[in-house]
Parts: C-alpha cells; structure tokens; sequence
C-alpha cells in the first residue's frame, strides 16, 4: 500500500513540473503587504513561523498578500503568508482551536455555497495527505497547523487588474494551529511551493511555474504595499546582470533547495568542511522571519564575526552558549557599517547579505538577525529584502537581482 502511495506521489509530482508553454500564458499579481510587530511571546514554538532568536526590542516581520476565498455570504478576505516550503494553502476555518485574531472574520465553511471537502478517496488525497475513512474527510498536518482538505472558489486579480474567480481550489481548511506567528492579522499561508497542491501548480497557466516578488522594509503602522508578487506572463524579465543559481527539487524534500558551497563573512571566505553542505540543505522561504544558518557552518560565522565586529568597535556580550549573538558597542564612535555576507553557490551565483540586513541595532546594542539551524539552512525573509527574487520552476532556475522596492 505504501508503495502505491508513493508512486502516485511522484507521478503527481512529474505531472506538477509539465507546465503549460509560454504561448497560452498569463499572469495574476498580488500586492504584498509588510507587516511588522514586536514578537508575541506566547509564539515561540518550532514552527516555520517562530521567532526564537527574537526578543524585543527587536521587531519581527512577515510578507502577505491579500487573497479572496469563498462565496456568497462566506466570502472572506484573507491576509496570507507567502510561503515557498509548505505543500498547500491553507486558511483558519471556523471552528478553530486556537481562534487567533486575524485581519477582518475567519472564513467560516459553513456560510459558504461553494465549499465542498475532499473525500477520503478523491485522488489528491495522498500522502503527505491522510485519508481519514471514519469521517470520509481527508486530513493534513502541518507544523503550524491541523485540518481537512477542501475546494473552494479564489478570487485572485489577473494582469488586467481584474478580478478573476478560480472555482475548486483545492486548500486545507485548518481547525486547529501551533505556535502560527499571524502578527494578529495573518488567515494562513499561501503555497509557492512546486509540490502538486500548491497554489503555484493550482493555477497552471496562469502562473507557468514562474513567480517573483521583492520584500519591502516594514513600515511601523504602515501596511501599505508598495511591492507585488507576480505569477506567470506578469513576471518580469530578470535584467541580463542578475545572479542565477539551480533549483534543486526532490520528491519528499519540501519547497527549494539551493546547492550551497560556501559564506563569506565580511572580505572573508570562510574555512567550512564541505560536508557540512553536503549533508544539510539550504532552502529559501519568505514565510521564516530571519535566516538560519545549519549549526556546524553557525559556529564558523560566529567566530568570524565575533573579531571583526571587535575590529569596528563591538564586544560580544555575554549570554547563554547556544543563543543569539548579540553585541554591545564599546564606544560611541562604533561602526554601523557592519561586515556583509555572502553565500556562494555551486554553478558560481553569489547572494550578498548588506550589514544593514544582518543586524537589528537599538541603543548600545547589536542583535545578529542570524540564527543556528538543526538540520538545514533556510534564508528566511529579513535577509531577503531589497532583492527581487525571481523562479523559475520549470528551468530550474533561481535568479536574484538588488532592487528598492521599500
Ligand atoms: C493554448 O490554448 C488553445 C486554445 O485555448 C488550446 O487549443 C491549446 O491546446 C493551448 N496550448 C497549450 C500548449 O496549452
Ligand atoms: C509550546 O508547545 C508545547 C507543546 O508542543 C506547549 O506545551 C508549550 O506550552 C508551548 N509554549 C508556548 C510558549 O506556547
Ligand atoms: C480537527 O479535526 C480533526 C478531524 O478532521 C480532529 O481529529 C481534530 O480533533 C480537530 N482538532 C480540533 C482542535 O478541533
Ligand atoms: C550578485 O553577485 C555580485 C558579485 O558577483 C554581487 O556584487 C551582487 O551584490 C550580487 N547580487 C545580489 C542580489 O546578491
């Protein structure tokens, strides 16, 4: 039985990479909102979403876009993460356990004409998908969240800035979450990822397996957007200057993985074993807050940084071994010019991290927006703004360029 799962799982799989070709084309966009806060304390808990190297006074963020799912009087307008790991949409549904607070009500099934669950036998119901035969219902778990699977119409813009209604989306509809960061606003998460229910996929032409987005700064108490993830024929060309790397997708590995063969500290290429990269992905996901660095590779950027920091005059300051890495100013005429970092990539792509991305700076001191991750490495959003990102799925292709769109 498991075998048969897993075959249908990849034959998902490879009918996910069959994009349309470019000829039928065409695009949706969605504004992408900023949203920053000071972190919930009751949040912090091993979710994609969580903020354990955060504590105020620094600020936490978090990309969304505004999505319209259901009909009728259940019509909603949900804030969604954008997500780029997790294998499906997925939305808080009335009931939910906890109910957190979110931006306007959370959908409510019930009120909705056009929201049909999925069947324990539909033919999505796959793994990681579980077919639940007492209740008929098909059900997801997710790190953050808990529910069924269901169809239900979207409401996405097209290029034109029309509304366009896409019937029997297929998402999950969560009734319970753990430990969802939702800044009091976010409804659930948007999937980019390439797996076979992800919004990315759903859309078919209209996206073509290509999307791209640049993350602004937060603004405090501004939600205004100012920058646009775009899907398909709207995405634009990347300039002939852009940095490009592969994208490497495995059935099972969830979201992106990029072949990371190197960091760069400040003017220093770091001296770490190849096999720390070898044995530990490195993925790129806008719905973690900051970067993660796999543990061994953590320890060499924090004694790279640790001495150059002092050289600009910062002391490390004392803390629990294991934590953040934070840093008091020795005197007022410290630098605030802080070492950049680089990753380099296998087929010779370099993604720059400027200093100014890498600390979060209040009074005498400097929090390093850099975390130790268990077993991957993830570049989560703080480091990723001000650079338009751009996937290509179908090419395989990541390209990146440095563009304000704050
Ligand atoms: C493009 O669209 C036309 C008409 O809608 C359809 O007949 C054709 O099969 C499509 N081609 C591809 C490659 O999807
Ligand atoms: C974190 O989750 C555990 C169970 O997974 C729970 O017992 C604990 O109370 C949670 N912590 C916070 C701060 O919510
Ligand atoms: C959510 O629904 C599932 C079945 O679909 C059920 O097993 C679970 O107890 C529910 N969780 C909550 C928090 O209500
Ligand atoms: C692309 O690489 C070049 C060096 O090869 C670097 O100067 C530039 O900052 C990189 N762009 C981004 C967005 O990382």
């Amino acid at each position: 039985m498991f075998k048969l799962f897993g075959v249908l799982s990849v034959l998902l799989w490879s009918f996910a990479l069959a994009w349309p070709g470019p000829r039928n084309l065409t695009g949706v966009s969605f504004q992408i909102v900023a949203l920053s806060r000071a972190p919930d304390m009751h949040a912090i808990n091993g979710s994609s979403y969580a903020i354990k190297y955060l504590s105020p006074p620094i600020m936490t963020r978090a990309y969304a876009v505004f999505i319209t799912i259901g009909t009728g009087g259940g019509q909603r307008r949900q804030a969604l993460a954008l997500d780029t790991t997790t294998s499906m949409s997925w939305v808080m549904c009335q009931p939910c356990r906890p109910e957190l607070p979110q931006e306007g009500r959370i959908f409510n099934p019930a009120t909705s004409p056009t929201f049909h669950g999925v069947h324990s036998n539909d033919p999505v119901c796959v793994p990681p998908y579980h077919r639940l035969h007492t209740t008929n219902r098909c059900s997801f778990h997710f790190s953050s969240s808990v529910g069924r699977l269901a169809r239900e119409t979207f409401r996405l813009l097209n290029q034109q800035r029309v509304t366009e209604s896409f019937p029997g989306v297929v998402f999950g509809c969560a009734n319970g979450t753990i430990g969802f960061h939702n800044h009091d606003i976010l409804g659930g998460a948007l999937s980019l990822s390439p797996a076979p229910l992800s919004l990315l996929t759903q859309l078919g032409a209209h996206a073509g397996g290509r999307f791209s987005y640049c993350l602004p700064l937060p603004r405090m108490f501004e939600h205004l957007p100012r920058s646009f993830l775009y899907l398909g024929a709207d995405v634009p060309r990347p300039p002939p200057h852009a940095n490009m790397t592969t994208i490497i997708m495995q059935p099972g590995v969830p979201g992106y993985q990029l072949r990371l063969i190197g960091i760069t500290i400040g003017d220093k290429r770091l001296n770490i074993d190849r096999h720390v990269f070898d044995d530990h992905s490195c993925s790129i996901n806008p719905a973690v807050i900051i970067t993660e660095i796999v543990e061994p590779a953590f320890l060499v950027v924090e004694s790279a940084m640790v001495p150059q920091m002092k050289k600009l005059g910062w002391n490390r300051a004392e803390g629990p071994s294991g934590g953040p890495l934070v840093f008091n100013k020795m005197h007022r005429s410290a630098s605030l010019e802080f070492p950049k970092m680089v990753f380099h990539f296998q087929d010779g792509g370099e993604l720059w991290f400027p200093g100014e991305y890498l600390f979060d700076t209040s009074g005498m001191k400097a929090h390093f927006l850099v975390g130790r991750g268990h077993r991957m490495t993830v570049i989560g959003a703080t480091q990723q703004v001000n650079t338009r990102f751009t996937f290509d799925v179908g090419r395989r292709r990541l390209s990146f360029v440095s563009q304000w769109c704050s």
